[in-house]
């Protein structure tokens, strides 16, 4: 096994994705490391043989990635020099990738900025990464329900929600969202784009600069392939849309959509 350590530093992210400051709820703090693998050494059937971080998620700069593996190469040191034989050295995820005009180090630089750090420790390195693989694999195709104009806003409703994609209500994420078909010289205006979820934090997008849609047209919801479908929920009773694979010009359903009947599933009404 390996523990997770939280190294106490900031990875300068949205402060819902840093999980490695001292005030996080992950890890053991750095100082009492060497304690807890003290402990996990007196246990039988367990092999002491690593040490895990994960400070964050949508990290942007490498600082904060080097300066924790500085802090982790310390401790491996500190735990060899106490008989523990660490072989294993896992980095955890937190790569961070583009949504708006974010510039995250490319994977190759990334590592190249790891290697200067963790070379000499003799270690294999686990890595954990998972929004810089699938974020921008994945859209949420939505269909535009109707313009609403109010005295002081316009909004776009839409029929995903907060539900399908929790990221702007939960994080203020931004998602670019884009007409499926591009037409030119469209009459633009700025809009609230919402769900119809009973939430006033029902929303995809603020204050968006945007060609009125048509209703039925469909808009794409982009960078949506990680922390999308898997934070959905089924709350106000929706159920969920299916996922889509598509390989050149194909495609493949590889979830279906959810029924009324996926809903109710598993629940029962006891008999009183
Ligand atoms: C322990 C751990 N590893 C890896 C990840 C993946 O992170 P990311 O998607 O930022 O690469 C997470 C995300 O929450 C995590 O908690």
């Amino acid at each position: 096994m390996a523990l997770r350590i939280n190294p106490d530093v900031d990875p300068k992210t949205h402060p819902y994705i840093s999980t490695g400051l001292k005030k996080s709820k992950f890890g053991i703090d750095i100082s009492l490391a060497m304690e807890e693998y003290r402990v996990a050494r007196e246990l039988s059937h367990i092999d002491v043989v690593g040490v895990h971080q994960h400070i964050g998620s949508q990290i942007t700069e490498i600082a904060p990635f080097v300066d924790s593996l500085a802090k982790m190469a310390g401790l491996i040191a500190e735990l060899r020099n106490h008989g523990f034989a660490i072989k294993y050295l896992d980095v955890g995820g937190g790569l961070g990738i583009t949504y708006k005009d974010e510039d995250p180090p490319v994977p190759r630089v990334f590592a190249e900025a790891l290697i200067a750090v963790i070379k000499d420790l003799g270690c294999t390195i686990v890595l954990e990464p998972g929004r810089v693989i699938v974020g921008n694999a994945g859209v949420l195709v939505t269909k535009v329900l109707y313009n609403k104009r109010t005295p002081t806003k316009h909004f776009i409703v839409v029929d995903a929600g907060m539900n399908d994609l929790v990221r702007p209500s939960l994080y203020g994420s931004f998602h670019s969202i884009l007409p499926a078909r591009r037409e030119k010289g469209r009459e633009t205006v700025v809009a609230d784009v919402v769900g119809p979820v009973c939430e006033s934090g029902d929303f995809l997008a603020k204050d968006r600069s945007m060609p009125v849609p048509e209703p039925e047209e469909l808009l794409v919801v982009m960078s949506a392939g990680a922390y999308g479908h898997t934070m959905s929920s089924n709350y106000n009773s929706r159920p969920r849309p299916p996922e889509i694979l598509v390989k050149g010009d194909r495609w493949f359903t590889i979830r279906e959509r959810e029924s009324y009947e996926d809903l109710i599933r598993g629940e029962r009404v006891p008999e009183l």
